[in-house]
């Protein structure tokens, strides 16, 4: 990886926290932001030792204010349709990971901190986060993604409902609406965020990466399709020592070991 300014990781065990920080602009998604932070993750996902992800910001106010909005004013429209193609591809990166990646979100995730926050599989947030699409009050539209997968993951009247009004929801309401798995304390959440991932690792990671495939290529298609996409990924799997080690040990009663093969 070539030398980073905006992005930091760190290891856990086979667990890798990416963290955004860009603390005096609350982790605003800059052009150098986004290529460091695909750089990594794309590394992250050729790296064999990483089994999950966990994405987050850095300090206490902001998980990420959204895309930079000093550099969206210099913008013209073919130059806007570039950078909303480039941050959707990077969310894709992102999204397309074959290990599970877990947004960590502890403050403000608004705009593209809200559309990153979606490319990720899963999301763990403080008390004091706070979720919002505001860029209908800028004259601007969400451009990262944020009008596909908000609706897919809460449903179209309250994606609607978030991206006309532009008000942000606080953690509680993001829970209960399935924005986010679990609400915690601000002090507990990246312990609570790798616990999330730990119960997806302690499984095999080819089973894992497999769903994963046919969770997202089954939204791009029809269901029959889909559904042929998953029988073959299905017998695909049963063929891995993993699916036999994992039935075998529940027919003899004991705790699978899983190697990834
Ligand atoms: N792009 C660029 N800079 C941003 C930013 C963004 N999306 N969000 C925050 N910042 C900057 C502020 O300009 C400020 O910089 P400065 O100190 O150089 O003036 C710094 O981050 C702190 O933000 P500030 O607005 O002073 O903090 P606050 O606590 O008063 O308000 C927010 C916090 C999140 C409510 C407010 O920053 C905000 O509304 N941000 C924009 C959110 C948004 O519209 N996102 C979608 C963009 S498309």
């Amino acid at each position: 990886m070539s030398d980073l300014k905006y992005i930091r990781v760190e290891w856990d065990g086979e667990i890798a926290v990416v963290t955004v920080d860009r603390q005096d602009k609350l982790n605003a998604l800059n052009a150098d932001v986004l290529r460091e932070l695909v750089e990594v993750i794309e590394s992250l996902g050729a790296d064999a030792g990483v089994r999950a992800v966990i994405l987050t910001g850095a300090g206490e106010r902001a998980f990420v204010a959204g895309a930079d909005i000093g550099e969206l004013a210099r913008l013209d429209a073919v130059a806007a349709v570039r950078v909303s193609r480039d941050g959707q591809r990077v969310f894709d990166v992102i999204e397309r990971l074959p290990k599970p990646v877990v947004a960590a979100v502890g403050g403000v995730a608004l705009g593209g901190g809200l559309e990153l926050a979606l490319a990720c599989h899963l999301r763990v947030a403080a008390t004091r986060a706070r979720f919002g699409l505001p860029e209908v009050g800028l004259g601007l539209m969400p451009g990262f993604g944020g009008t596909v997968r908000l609706s897919r993951l809460i449903g179209l009247g309250r994606a609607i409902e978030l991206t006309l009004t532009g008000e942000p929801i606080d953690a509680g309401r993001a829970r209960d609406i399935g924005l986010v798995s679990a609400v915690v304390e601000p002090a507990t959440l990246l312990a609570e965020a790798k616990a999330l991932a730990k119960r997806i690792t302690r499984h095999g990671p080819l089973a894992v990466r497999t769903a994963l495939e046919s969770i997202y290529r089954g939204l791009d298609t029809t269901s029959a399709d889909a559904q042929d996409f998953e029988s073959v990924l299905f017998g695909l799997l049963v063929s891995t020592q993993d699916a036999r080690e994992g039935m075998r040990a529940f027919l003899e009663k004991r705790k699978p070991e899983f190697r990834g093969v």
